[in-house]
């Protein structure tokens, strides 16, 4: 069977990439948990000192699996981003991301906590959970207006606006936006440049830059997220998206 999730380990960088491209890399709950063990063994493993999040295909990801979203609002197994959006918000090695074309979601929200991040000049990021009746994760409703200010990030909370490739790194949110074919070289080469540098020194300024209040607002978004996964509107989000027709939350 196909690895949805590919972990490869080389010269001190362990490369997590999303590989299910026929869904623009949607991510499932077998996928969050792959990842998520890797980010553990990645913590206790010393000999891997950076982390590379890249993905096959021309999206980086599409974000949460609607599928398992609409399992989970029906009563089903509970969506297994929580996991990976923990393991990510307190991960204490560099994270250095690539990210080639559409970043939904937890596509975009992720890259909130990632130390290095390379984008093409026409990646899409989009975070639009109120589209879906949901509310911002991964501690994005605090960092996103901090990164970018409010108005730009209520338009995309609110909306569904997005930012391409160039928007992104003008607004700090990425490093630089590329060309798409050298987006991932230019990740490894910043990944590998990383792995050479003194790795105590690096750890420890990344903690001192990382607010102390992410994860307590990240389970504070958790709670309101879980309640509205259940709500009649994201039903009707999850079966129009099934049904491909616009959602109408005119009745509701
Ligand atoms: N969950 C499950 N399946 C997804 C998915 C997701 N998040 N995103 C895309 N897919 C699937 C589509 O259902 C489609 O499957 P099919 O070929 O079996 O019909 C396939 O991936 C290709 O997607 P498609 O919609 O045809 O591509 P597109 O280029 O027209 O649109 C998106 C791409 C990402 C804009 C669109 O798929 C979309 O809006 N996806 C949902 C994104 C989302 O809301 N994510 C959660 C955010 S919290």
């Amino acid at each position: 069977m196909t690895e949805l999730v590919k972990i490869s380990e080389a010269n001190g960088v362990m490369e997590i990439v999303w590989n299910r491209p026929d869904k623009k890399n949607a991510l499932s709950n077998a996928m969050y948990r792959t990842a998520t063990a890797a980010l553990a063994r990645a913590v206790e493993d010393k000999s891997i000192r950076v982390v590379l999040l890249a993905s096959e295909g021309d999206s980086f990801t599409s974000g949460n699996d609607l599928a398992d979203f609409a399992s989970a609002a029906m009563g089903g197994e509970a969506p297994a981003a929580h996991g990976f959006i923990e393991a990510i918000i307190q991960f204490p090695k560099p994270v250095v991301a690539a990210v080639p074309g559409l970043a939904v979601g937890v596509g975009t929200t992720m890259l909130l906590h990632c130390d290095l991040v390379f984008v093409a000049n026409d990646a899409n990021l989009t975070t639009p959970f109120v589209n879906l009746a949901l509310v911002p994760e991964a501690a994005s409703s605090m960092l996103m207006p901090a990164r970018i200010g409010h108005v730009r990030s209520f338009a995309m909370f609110a909306l569904g606006e997005a930012l391409t490739g160039v928007q992104a790194a003008q607004l700090g949110l990425a490093n630089a936006a590329l060309a798409k074919e050298e987006v991932l070289a230019a990740a490894r080469k910043a990944a590998a440049t990383l792995a050479q540098r003194p790795i105590g020194a690096v750890m420890a300024a990344k903690k001192l830059m990382r607010d102390a209040d992410i994860l307590t607002h990240s389970r504070t978004e958790g709670a309101i997220f879980a309640e509205r996964l259940r709500s009649a509107e994201a039903m009707e989000a999850f079966t129009a998206f099934q049904q491909k027709r616009a959602p109408d939350f005119s009745k509701l």
